[in-house]
């Protein structure tokens, strides 16, 4: 079955995925020019995961998606823990990345290499997150949920409205999207 709320996740993830590689690509590209990144882009990106999937996309996977598949595969308890842990972990980890960040802004190069290899881990990390739900919760709930389940979880990630996957942005943030799409490759944004 497929329905809104697993529809919206898959490209809530696609979208996701595509800006934090897109971080990726922006700060490789300044190490190997051997210039600053574009620290306002960056901010935006940062500020796009932490605002759309960490507080909207996270929490309802564990609040209302996680508990459903739990109940009805209990072989699976131990991965949703990983995946619940992750999500508890998700908002210090994005504070530290901003931290480290906000260091190589203010510091400068000598504060790169942190950065660097703390973007890579936290890229790394949520990119397998991403593919354990995408292999594990997704199909199991497919083959297991119920009409009802389906009813209740496509209501509440329906509301999620991530620019990013194609809903138009509250005016709030609009400047927001406009510069990460300029950055972000397509199909997801305009850069190249
Ligand atoms: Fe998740
Ligand atoms: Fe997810």
């Amino acid at each position: 079955m497929t329905s809104t709320a697993m529809r919206v996740i898959r490209d809530e993830h696609q979208a996701v995925a595509a800006v934090l590689r897109s971080l990726k690509m922006l700060v490789k590209r300044s190490h190997q020019n051997g210039v600053m990144p574009p620290f306002d882009v960056l901010r935006a990106m940062i500020f796009y995961v932490d605002e759309f999937p960490e507080r909207l996309h996270h929490t309802k996977e564990t609040e209302l998606l996680f508990p459903r598949v739990r109940a009805r595969r209990p072989e699976l308890g131990p991965v949703i823990d990983k995946l619940d842990a992750d999500h508890g972990h998700g908002e210090a980890a994005i504070r530290e990345l901003e931290h480290l960040m906000l260091a190589f802004e203010v510091i400068g190069e000598s504060r790169r290499e942190a950065f660097e290899n703390a973007l890579d881990r936290y890229v790394e990390a949520y990119l397998t997150h991403m593919t354990l739900e995408d292999t594990q919760i997704i199909p199991a709930a497919r083959e297991s949920l119920t009409p009802e389940d389906w009813a209740e979880l496509d209501a509440a990630f329906a509301a999620n409205r991530d620019p990013l996957t194609g809903h138009k942005p509250d005016a709030q943030y609009a400047r927001l999207f406009e510069q990460i799409v300029h950055h972000t490759p397509a199909p997801f944004g305009l850069g190249g």
